[in-house]
């Protein structure tokens, strides 16, 4: 039984719309019918169908303008289009304009009720589809990547032990090494997962707001208070709140914020009453705390309340075995989103990534793969497509390789092959570039043994 599906007859032939809506509602769907165009479209904007069968000749307006409309207004929803057996060719016209499907006057039953299924079985899909890709994509924008480093494997094996416990957790580690991530990452694992996960940025607003931001404020507190608002406690309540760039917050909120986490209870700012919260808190900050706390910049007490748990994450720099899985996951993550289908790296471009020192960790090397994914031609990402970014072709060649230094031939011989990968192998051209003349590359290829 099929159930709730509404379907819309626009056609100015009574008979039409008679034996469509007997037809139809034989076959269990909801029909409603119009018999011009201001009418359909009245009906169409009143209420909701899962598709339309319309009529291109009508007294008032054009089909095709009626079409436009609805598939401008509801893209997925099918319009199957009735016409005239002489006027095949608009029905051709309007399909190129997003028609579905057509049935031609005159129509048997059974053409009716298999295009009208065959229609709202496609669109039924087109939503499934979009439906999937989106919850895919999702996965993939917060799936953390734990690659094959020691140091990683030890922050996972402290994650999965102090995910199921309430402990606050300090993350540190330079810019873009994935502290929010881990965050998520921590939340996700816990019994936490299906409340409220709550980033707070620290520095992000001045010190009056971030405080009723935190806490909350009640109605006339301050100049602008016109309604009592939560804070952002009260709003991660049952779940985890983050407090990223912990290191910008005042000594004020540094006192108020200690008081939460000892007394497990926010007041709102112009309020006496405490209001208790159940929050996991996580804090990551990119600078030293305890340098801080030395220099009294930071509360001692709350360092120590913060990092009950303290995780480092090193810099890329520091983990270079990952970059070959980061590689993958940016590259599977951005050829989704360009809907691309790219065979990896080439040989090149993996040793100029492995080489490379990531100043901006893996932010940039996200940043790096997805510019890549979307200027490669080939299928493959090649160094020309990099070199649009701080990692030219050159600075992976003139860089030592463990701790040594190249002598001129190396990087001549690497040279010669970047250029001639480039320029996919055409040596006339490659000698161009290299403003030798053709024997002379041919006579160094056969020196240096490049294939
Ligand atoms: N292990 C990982 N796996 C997959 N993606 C990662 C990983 N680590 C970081 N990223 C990605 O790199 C980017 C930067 O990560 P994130 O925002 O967590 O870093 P951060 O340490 O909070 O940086 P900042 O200090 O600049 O705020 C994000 O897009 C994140 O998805
Ligand atoms: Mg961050």
């Amino acid at each position: 039984m099929i159930e709730n599906v509404n379907i819309l007859v626009i056609d100015d032939e009574e008979t039409i719309r008679d034996a469509c809506r007997q037809i139809l509602k034989k076959e269990g769907y909801s029909v409603k019918t119009a018999e011009d165009g201001i009418e359909g479209l009245r009906l169409f904007r009143t209420e909701f169908f899962h598709a339309v069968l319309l009529d291109l000749k009508l007294p008032d307006m054009d089909g095709m303008e009626i079409l436009s409309q609805i598939k401008e207004e509801h893209p997925k929803t099918p319009v199957i289009i009735i016409t005239g057996y002489a006027s095949i060719d608009s029905a051709i016209e309007a399909m190129k304009r997003g028609a579905s499907d057509y049935l031609s006057k005159p129509f048997s039953p059974e053409q009716l009720r298999l295009i009208t299924k065959k229609s709202l079985d496609s669109r039924k899909m087109l939503i499934e589809n979009i439906y999937l890709r989106e919850e895919l994509e999702k996965q993939v924008e917060f799936n953390m990547v734990i690659g094959k480093s020691t140091v990683m494997e030890r922050v996972l094996d402290i994650v999965k032990r102090i995910s199921s416990s309430d402990s606050t957790v300090l993350i540190t580690g330079e810019s873009g090494t994935g502290k929010e991530i881990l965050a998520r990452e921590i939340h996700n694992h816990s019994p936490r997962r299906n409340a409220p996960f709550v980033v707070v940025d620290c520095g992000a607003l001045v010190e009056t707001l971030f405080e009723s931001e935190l806490f909350g404020h009640v109605k006339g507190s301050f100049t602008g208070a016109h309604e009592t608002k939560h804070g952002r406690f009260e709003v991660a309540n049952g779940g985890t709140i983050f407090l990223d760039e912990i290191s910008n917050i005042s000594l004020n909120i540094q006192a108020k914020l200690l008081r939460v986490i000892q007394e497990r209870e926010v007041t709102r700012v112009g309020s006496n009453k405490p209001i208790k919260v159940d929050v996991r808190i996580l804090a990551a900050t990119n600078e030293n705390l305890a340098d801080l706390v030395r220099k009294e910049k930071f509360r001692e007490d709350l360092f120590y309340r913060l990092s009950v748990v303290p995780l480092n994450l090193p810099p890329l720099r520091e983990r270079k075995e990952d970059i070959p899985f980061l590689i993958d996951h940016f590259i599977n993550k951005y050829c989704k989103k360009t809907r691309k289908d790219l065979k990896g790296v080439s040989p090149s471009v993996k040793k100029a990534l492995m080489e490379y020192d990531w100043p901006g960790n893996i932010r940039e090397l996200e940043n790096t793969i997805e510019r890549a994914v979307v200027l490669t031609k080939g299928e493959k990402i090649e160094l020309e497509d990099l070199v649009y970014h701080g990692i030219s072709a050159s600075s992976s060649l003139l860089l030592p390789v463990g701790g040594k230094y190249k002598s001129l031939n190396d990087i001549e011989k690497e040279y010669i092959k970047i250029v001639l990968q480039a320029q996919h192998g055409n040596k006339s051209r490659t000698a161009k570039i290299l403003k030798i003349d053709r024997k002379t590359l041919m006579a160094k290829i056969k020196k240096y043994k490049i294939q």
